[in-house]
């Protein structure tokens, strides 16, 4: 197995220090309960007025027409390593309040969020995600019969760490490269716009 830990700088909690998104995923099924525990995990996150904008459509290799369908809303540099993975999901946002039909703004804010939550209840029962944007959206929209105040957010495969020997070589070689990030001072500012807030040192 690959690890590939955050290098913090600073002590962090051990599900965040260790997770990262793999392609490479186990032909091995991931149980029922701990797909029940991801979805109540979404379900539990908090969100703008509570509207829990977010949706999820899902699809397991256990039901082959289902997973073809679902792997057929991504692109194809995506399918390449995605059609490994033992389970495939959507993620969709509500646009608009439910109460009143007005915009609501933080949606897509509420989705990602949820979806945080999703992978950290993931990584404590050892199982692995990797979050696309690139997917075909308008093919989902018409396949799933998806309604216009819903947008597709994004994919998700999701499953044990499995070897890469199925991975194009491209992906063999992109599964080993190193994880970046930049440097705090870059993120977190102070009282002037790009300045490093004082609380940084550097
Ligand atoms: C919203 C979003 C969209 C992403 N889209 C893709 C994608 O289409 N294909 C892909 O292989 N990885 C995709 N990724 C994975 C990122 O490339 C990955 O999270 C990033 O490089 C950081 O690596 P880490 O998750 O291992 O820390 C996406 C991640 C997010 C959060």
């Amino acid at each position: 197995v690959i690890q590939k830990p955050a290098k913090n700088q600073y002590p962090l909690h051990d599900l965040l220090k260790q997770r990262w998104s793999p392609r490479a995923f186990s032909s091995q099924p991931v149980e029922r309960e701990k797909l029940l525990s991801l979805f109540e995990a979404v379900r539990w996150s908090p969100s703008c007025y509570n509207a829990q904008s977010w949706r999820l459509i899902v699809a397991t290799q256990d039901e082959p027409e289902a997973f073809a369908k679902l792997l057929s809303c991504l692109t194809e540099g995506n399918q390449g390593w995605a059609k490994y993975a033992p389970v495939l999901m959507l993620t969709l946002a509500r646009a608009t309040f439910e109460v009143d039909g007005s915009v609501n703004r933080h949606a897509w804010y509420d989705v990602g969020l949820a979806m945080a939550n999703m992978i950290v209840q993931a990584t404590s029962m050892g199982l692995m995600v990797r979050q696309m944007a690139g997917i075909q959206p308008e093919h989902a929209r018409m396949l799933y019969h998806i309604p216009q105040e819903y947008d597709v957010v994004t994919a998700v495969a999701l499953g044990y760490q499995g070897t890469t020997d199925h991975l194009s070589e491209k992906n063999q070689r992109r599964e080993g490269e190193e994880r970046t990030r930049k440097p705090l001072h870059e993120l977190v500012f102070g009282d002037e716009w790009g300045k490093p807030s004082p609380l940084i040192d550097n």
